[in-house]
């Protein structure tokens, strides 16, 4: 388990799918999460994702946000892709209840979900795919110290219209300089 300042990273349980469900098919974390057709999930495979996270598959790492005082599952964040060789790992994050967005929990579990895969995975490199309408995100990620890298120009056909997904990532060294700052 992983404590910040606001929320820890736990492992999901069995009883968090009911609330998980719920938050995957949120509105707002479909339209700004899932570069395909936003349409809701089951409860079957939620069940199936759940079953597939595992300790022997790093790429399916999953953790689950709870919040520090009075501990509540408000959202999940993890590994999308993991690339061994080159030492670059792919992540993702939702806070799935509206009340805790942009309160500063995202930035807290992102930034305990970078000290885990450059402490512990060993990576050299964390990087992510957010899109261009995204402006809380984006302030979010580059609190954390991400950077932008590129503009894929229209890859995303959201709300009738075409949007631009932005690639950002964080080296290990400026993580490491974002620490010594602290
Ligand atoms: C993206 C997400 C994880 C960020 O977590 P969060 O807890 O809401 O974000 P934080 O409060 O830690 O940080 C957001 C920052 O953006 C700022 N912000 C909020 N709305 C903003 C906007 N429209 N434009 C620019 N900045 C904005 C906040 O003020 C805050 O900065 P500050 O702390 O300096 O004031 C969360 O909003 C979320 O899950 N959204 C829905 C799903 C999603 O977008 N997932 C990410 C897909 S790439």
């Amino acid at each position: 388990m992983l404590s910040g300042k606001k929320v820890r990273l736990r492992a999901y349980r069995r009883e968090d799918l009911p609330l998980a469900l719920e938050f995957i098919n949120d509105p707002e974390v479909k339209t700004n999460l899932v570069v395909g057709i936003p349409f809701p999930f089951k409860p079957e495979e939620e069940e199936k994702w759940y079953e597939s996270i595992s300790a022997a598959k790093p790429e399916s790492y999953s953790f689950a946000i709870e919040t520090l005082d009075e501990p509540r599952y408000i959202g999940g964040c993890g590994l999308n892709k993991v690339d061994w060789k080159n030492r670059v790992a792919q992540v993702g994050i939702f806070i799935g209840l509206e009340l805790f967005r942009g309160q500063g929990y995202g930035t807290d579990a992102m930034n305990l979900l970078l000290r885990f895969i450059f402490d512990q995975m060993n990576m050299n490199k964390v990087k992510l795919e957010v899109f261009s309408f995204n402006a809380r995100a984006i302030k979010s990620y580059e609190k954390c110290g991400f950077v932008k890298e590129g503009v894929m120009r229209q890859e995303l056909f959201r709300d009738g219209k075409y949007h631009d997904i932005v690639t950002m990532g964080i080296l290990r060294e400026e993580w490491e300089k974002v620490q010594s700052a602290k």
